[in-house]
């Protein structure tokens, strides 16, 4: 894997021709795809679920789906998603009974597995799992809707969880997801991220290649 990995979500593709939208925003350059599920409980929009993972391994796509699941309960969905494809799998702890379950949940059935905090969800859930987890991801907006500004407070939030990672000593990846663009991407990275999750930054334009060269471009700057 790149030491920079951009994760378009496909919660900005057209969704009435996603699998040719997979294909183009991997063409593109995109390292792997962002997977967003929503449940309408958990957070207020319903968007898609393990048969739509399912239906892109079929169609073809090799490249890693990071499946980002904002619902409530968490587990049930981990061995829907283990078997329709996911090779990450990150949930919110506030919304799992038990973390460290869910977390061993995804490692067993063969997927990375991560944490994702709201902005005002503190980092004391990562205390007794660092061990278990592949990615932290920050959000930089509250989930539930792409097309939102970044929250400025989670370039803080991102050097206070590069340090615990640094400090850790695990191969951990910091992943930032939310109001991210070729224009704020370069401070995002300084800030200790290395995973970004774009939506409509990327879908929202024509030109896939040249919007994910110009984030490149940035993070080499
Ligand atoms: C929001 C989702 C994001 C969303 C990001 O709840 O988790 O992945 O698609 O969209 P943009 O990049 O448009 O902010
Ligand atoms: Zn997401």
């Amino acid at each position: 894997m790149n030491d920079f990995i951009i994760a378009p979500s496909i919660l900005s593709a057209d969704f009435a021709r996603l699998g040719e939208e997979v294909d183009n925003v991997l063409k593109a350059g995109a390292d792997i795809i962002h997977f967003d599920v929503m449940d309408n409980h958990y957070v207020p929009n319903l968007t898609i679920g393990p048969m739509v993972c399912k239906a892109l391994r079929k169609h073809g796509v090799t490249a890693d789906i990071d499946v980002h699941l904002m619902v409530k309960p968490v587990d049930r969905m981990i061995g829907d998603f283990i078997e329709a494809g996911a090779s990450i799998i990150t949930f919110h702890p506030e919304a799992s009974e038990h973390i460290d379950r869910s977390l061993q949940m995804i490692r067993d059935g063969g997927c990375k597995a991560g944490l994702v905090f709201n902005p005002a969800t503190p980092l004391h859930y990562l205390k007794h799992v660092m061990d278990k987890v592949d990615m932290i991801l920050l959000m930089s907006v509250n989930p539930g809707f792409g097309g939102q500004s970044f929250i400025p407070s989670t370039l803080d939030k991102l050097r206070e969880a590069r340090a615990l990672i640094d400090a850790s000593g695990y191969n951990i990846r910091l992943e930032v997801d939310g109001g991210v663009s070729e224009k704020n991407i370069a401070e995002i990275a300084r800030a200790g991220a290395d995973t970004f999750v774009a939506g409509s930054a990327i879908f929202g334009k024509d030109d896939y290649k040249s919007v994910i060269d110009l984030m490149r471009n940035e993070l080499a700057s």
